[in-house]
């Protein structure tokens, strides 16, 4: 590869709120500088919702007697010596998929300091370094181009092609999810989402979209999707790395490009997504924009398909009766070929809606990936419904169905929540494994309607009611179950495909862009991460309300949802903001009633995770106050609910994303996304050296601390 100088870093121009305009354009197609979507009508005249919620903890079925369970180390010290996690049991015997010990996806719950965050934060800083606390270490697991199938190249930006790409780690990782191979501790499958591309950082003679060659844009196209990698521990330590040498069994690239993914659910082989090349519906090629994602009960990966419009030119020339429908998707109909697009028409004609109208429904999707199985197609379950999906993260209610609780993260859109029809299947045997793997393909979809309890005192400024909290009740709206539509005028499949259009006719709550929302598996509570939004209260936009309660959100809140006798499968429940971020000098914020003296400032929560004493971590997306992304964490329970703590920053231009800690607590992963991407950067004039000193390149990060004991405490 040609020899690299080490540059100065660029300064950083401004995009929206604290992103740089460079990440406007790539990551989601310049989203802000669009009209919002939703201009539906959608006043709320909810019925009064007579909520009856205990603070009584929910542990999810099955998991009392995993909380002892996990890898590695001190925690799984005793289980050294148990039979291979991982046995072979294909439906056949013999050489089949492996069934995993489903109990090993739940955290170990450790012993010491229940929840108390013991670690020195780290101070808000522009450094082009991963920056951890004192007494912690960390390294790069996996970075772009880095070798994933056996036997494939090492990156080389002057050579790179799509049949290379395809088998290297993909640009811009997001989601990380990191599930236990064997009961020693020792080895465990990575993994990732890799969201978008930024041509202008991967290929040296960049100089515009339209420039690049048929080649580039499918290079392009490979180094999205997902990758699954079999790590390895360092030692006895924190520390992983990615096996080498050997067949490298589990190792799997998926992509945009290449693989075939398979629809289940009611909406699959529905009118709406046939196309020319599918007359089935049955069958779509690739997954587009996979943002964040969960790992569910049964040791499979969820992931979302966020901002796919992007990738669709021609909606000008779509049906007309189908134009309003791409519109609220974000899709122009106004243009042959709209700003921002990714021009992957010239690639593929599929991308090009004058021609194939229907191509854009293929994606919007939730999707699951099984790593145990590499050979198992990967499913989009339409069951779960349409719309930016930001992830999915599972939990198991009490009765045993299994519950989905996802976001859609466009400014004034919705919370969504599934609950599937089968209940989940314990143990460890074939049949298990495949009654799990039919839950997410038949079940109920609801939406979020929220109440509150001080709408007249809401003026838009963050000032908390005199009742003591942004809180109130709601609701969770029932849009269709299997092919019975709850929507009038809308069949299941409509509903299915256009859930948007679904959750405007019931009148479901506008909310700041809801990023990751995820249940506590110790409590059973739901925190919901809503990034920002900057049009609240803005211009003909909809007005600040208690839960979304400040004008012009530019550093975004936290949601926590408290399900109805703490029954996830409920469908009402209480809500509470207890995190109103920004910097805890301005008095809009708000940190649980905690001394804002003593938290970090924080902007823009975007993923968040939990650690086995149910902390919750939360990772950001363009800090408006002018400091790099970073990690942060906070008990949710307890005296110290809302002492919130910044664990680790990114370099520059990156955003935190992941977050991911590890069952037996001892290793915090990151995705670095993005670093570097900052307006005139490329990779002969890099804005980042991370992490090898030359050009930047998107990575993936494990924290641990340096004498091996549990991560945060
Ligand atoms: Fe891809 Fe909503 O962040
Ligand atoms: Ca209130
Ligand atoms: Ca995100």
């Amino acid at each position: 590869m040609t020899e690299r100088p080490r540059l100065l870093p660029l300064l950083s121009p401004a995009g929206h709120g604290g992103r740089d305009a460079m990440t406007c354009i790539y990551r989601c197609g310049n989203a802000c500088s669009h009209p919002v979507p939703n201009e539906s009508d959608n006043p709320y005249f909810g019925d009064v919702v007579n909520a009856e919620v205990t603070r009584r903890g929910v542990v999810r079925a099955g998991a009392v007697g995993a909380l002892v369970l996990g890898f590695g180390g001190a925690a799984a010290g005793a289980l050294v010596g148990s039979p291979a996690l991982a046995a072979p049991a294909g439906p056949a015997g013999g050489s089949g998929p492996v069934v995993p010990e489903v109990d090993s996806f739940t955290p170990a719950r450790h012993g010491a300091g229940n929840g108390a965050l013991t670690f020195k934060p780290i101070p808000p800083n522009k450094l082009d370094t991963l920056v951890v606390p004192n007494g912690y270490d960390h390294s790069v697991v996996m970075r772009w181009g880095d070798p994933v199938l056996a036997g494939a190249p090492e990156l080389d930006v002057d050579r790179q092609s799509a049949a290379r790409q395809s088998q290297q780690f993909g640009y811009n990782n997001d989601f990380v999810g990191v599930l236990p191979l064997d009961r020693k501790g020792e080895r465990a499958l990575l993994v990732v989402n890799h969201e978008y591309t930024n041509e202008n950082l991967m290929f040296p003679d960049f100089t515009s979209l339209d420039a690049m060659s048929v080649e580039q844009i499918r290079t392009a196209m490979a180094a999205h999707g997902l990758s699954v990698v079999e790590l390895e521990r360092v030692g006895r330590s924190g520390e992983w790395k990615p096996v080498r040498g050997g067949k490298l069994k589990y190792n799997r690239r998926i992509t945009a490009h290449a693989t075939k993914f398979e629809f289940t659910g009611p909406a699959a082989g529905s009118a709406w997504l046939k196309t020319a090349a599918d007359p089935k519906g049955r069958t779509a090629i690739g997954t587009l924009n996979n943002c964040a994602g969960g790992i569910t009960p049964w040791g499979t990966v969820l992931s979302g398909e966020e901002n796919f419009n992007q990738y669709f030119v021609g909606g000008d020339g779509a049906p007309e009766t189908l134009k309003p429908k791409l519109a609220r998707y974000g899709i122009p109909t106004n243009a042959r070929y709209p700003a921002d697009s990714r021009k992957w028409e010239r690639a593929d004609e599929r991308f090009d809606l004058a021609k194939h109208p229907n191509e854009a429904h293929r994606f919007g999707w939730i999707v699951e990936v099984d790593p145990f199985d590499p050979e198992a197609k990967p499913r989009k379950h339409t069951a779960l419904g349409r719309f930016k999906h930001e992830g999915a993260n599972v939990i198991v209610a009490k009765d045993g169905h299994v519950v989905a609780y996802m976001g859609d993260d466009e400014r004034f859109d919705y919370l969504y929540k599934f609950v599937s029809d089968k209940k989940f299947m314990k143990g460890d045997s074939w049949t298990a494994r495949e009654h799990n793997l039919s839950l997410l393909e038949a079940g109920t979809l609801y939406v979020a309607k929220l109440e509150y309890t001080s709408a007249g005192e809401i003026d838009g400024t963050g000032k908390v009611p005199s009742d003591g909290a942004f809180n109130g009740k709601g609701k969770w709206i029932k849009l269709v179950r299997g092919n019975v539509s709850y929507v009038p005028g809308m069949t299941a499949a409509d509903v299915l495909t256009f859930t948007r259009l679904a959750g405007d006719a019931v009148g479901a709550t506008k909310m700041d862009r809801p990023e990751d929302v995820e249940p506590s598996l110790l409590t059973g509570k739901v925190y919901v991460a809503l990034t920002n939004n900057t049009n609240r209260g803005v211009g003909t936009n909809p007005a600040a309300d208690e839960a979304n309660p400040r004008i012009n959100n530019k550093h975004g809140h936290v949601l926590e949802l408290v399900e109805n006798k703490g029954d996830n499968a409920a469908e009402t429940f209480t809500w509470s903001v207890p995190i109103v971020c920004g910097d805890p000098a301005d008095a809009s914020t708000f940190f649980a009633g905690y001394d804002k003296t003593k938290v970090s400032p924080i902007s823009c929560p975007d993923n968040v995770a939990f650690d086995g004493s149910g902390n919750l971590w939360i990772s950001t997306d363009g800090n408006a106050l002018g400091s790099n992304d970073g990690l942060f964490a906070t008990a949710v329970e307890g005296p110290e609910r809302g002492h919130l703590k910044q664990f680790l920053t990114v370099p520059l231009g990156a955003e935190t994303c992941g977050p991911f800690i590890s069952t037996d607590n001892r290793s915090v992963f990151v995705a670095v996304q993005h670093p570097g991407e900052i307006t005139g950067a490329s990779i002969a004039n890099p804005a980042s050296n991370w992490p090898d000193g030359d050009f930047a390149k998107p990575g993936v990060v494990v924290t641990w601390r340096l004498d091996g004991g549990v991560v945060g405490s």
